[in-house]
């Protein structure tokens, strides 16, 4: 494997890494959107637009507005195409593992304890930030099936620029967040209250097989210990800096129809307002795999 640009001793590469990542990167949230015909069946044209967004981005948006919103078959056979298939279940999740993502705070029931399924806005995070080492989730879709009456809005950023320019101010905050011990996730308090142990981790970590790099992160400062050394603190703030005003940040507003597929980048919610006759919907699928596009792209026949 040729050397990593996420090794800090390579800064060569880093730096042909770095200014080609920059080059590619999408400006503008519209030049993310990939209108699709049918995405249980992606045509070869549709699966490379698809693929060349999340080269560049490591997410792409689809837009399929004439199809009813609500179907869960969309996103769930679209993902499979581009190799979302091992699915985290959880108990809040719906049967076919997906998660139905709607406000239940003015309705009573566990759902509404938990942020996702409120009006408020969620901060910078990955997906799965309290996992275990050996459930990563590497791959995060959206499926908007009713859109909010105002708000509910998505800023989204690669994590990979995240890296990036946390690196460009001080590579050493990128090596204490590398560290097993950076981020620690107290015992029994993630957002779908699943009894867990305390999880310990790194915010940013090389894939030992396939060289890709992963974040686990969160913005949120209860439920969460960073390591007490000044290094640490000093990248956690400047990392909160650069998620506060990176000018790569893309403000997505999902509609009926839309989805976003990703390796599970930073993202956001703003607050949002609905009504019992237009409740905010989104399908969340929380996936084991990364995107995956080279098998479909290079095999004129497609594997069975
Ligand atoms: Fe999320």
């Amino acid at each position: 494997m040729a050397a990593s640009p996420f090794d800090l001793a390579n800064e060569t590469g880093y730096r042909a890494w770095r200014d080609a990542k920059l080059a590619a990167y999408p400006r503008s949230v519209d030049a993310l959107v990939v209108p699709l015909a049918d995405p249980r069946h992606l045509t070869p044209a549709e699966l490379d637009a698809l693929a060349d967004r999340c080269a560049r981005a490591n997410m792409a948006l689809y837009s399929a507005p004439h199809l009813p919103a609500a179907d869960k078959t969309l996103p769930l056979q679209l993902g499979r195409q581009l190799g979302l298939v091992r699915l985290e279940g959880n108990y809040l999740a719906d049967e076919d593992g997906l998660s139905s993502i709607t406000p239940a705070d003015d309705t009573g029931g566990v759902r509404g304890d938990y942020i996702p399924y409120t009006h408020k806005p969620i901060n910078w995070h990955t997906d799965g930030y309290y996992n275990a080492p050996d459930r990563r989730i590497l791959g995060m879709t959206l499926h908007c099936a009713q859109d909010a009456e105002s708000g509910g809005e998505n800023a989204l950023l690669d994590h990979e620029v995240a890296y990036l320019q946390l690196r460009d101010v001080n590579p050493d905050y990128v090596a204490a967040l590398m560290r097993p011990d950076a981020m620690t996730i107290p015992a029994r308090m993630d957002e779908d209250d699943i009894a867990r142990p305390a999880q310990s981790g790194p915010v940013f970590a090389v894939d030992p097989a396939q060289g890709f790099l992963v974040m686990r992160y969160t913005a949120r400062t209860r439920s969460i210990v960073w390591k007490a050394d000044a290094l640490t603190q000093a990248a956690v703030a400047t990392l909160a800096e650069i998620l506060a005003d990176s000018e790569y940040i893309l403000a997505a507003r999902l509609a009926p129809g839309m989805g976003l597929v990703c390796n599970n980048v930073l993202h956001t919610r703003s607050a949002f307002t609905d009504t019992p006759a237009r409740r905010r919907l989104l399908y969340r699928g929380r996936y084991y795999d990364r995107l995956r596009f080279e098998e479909l792209q290079t095999s004129p026949v497609r594997p069975q």
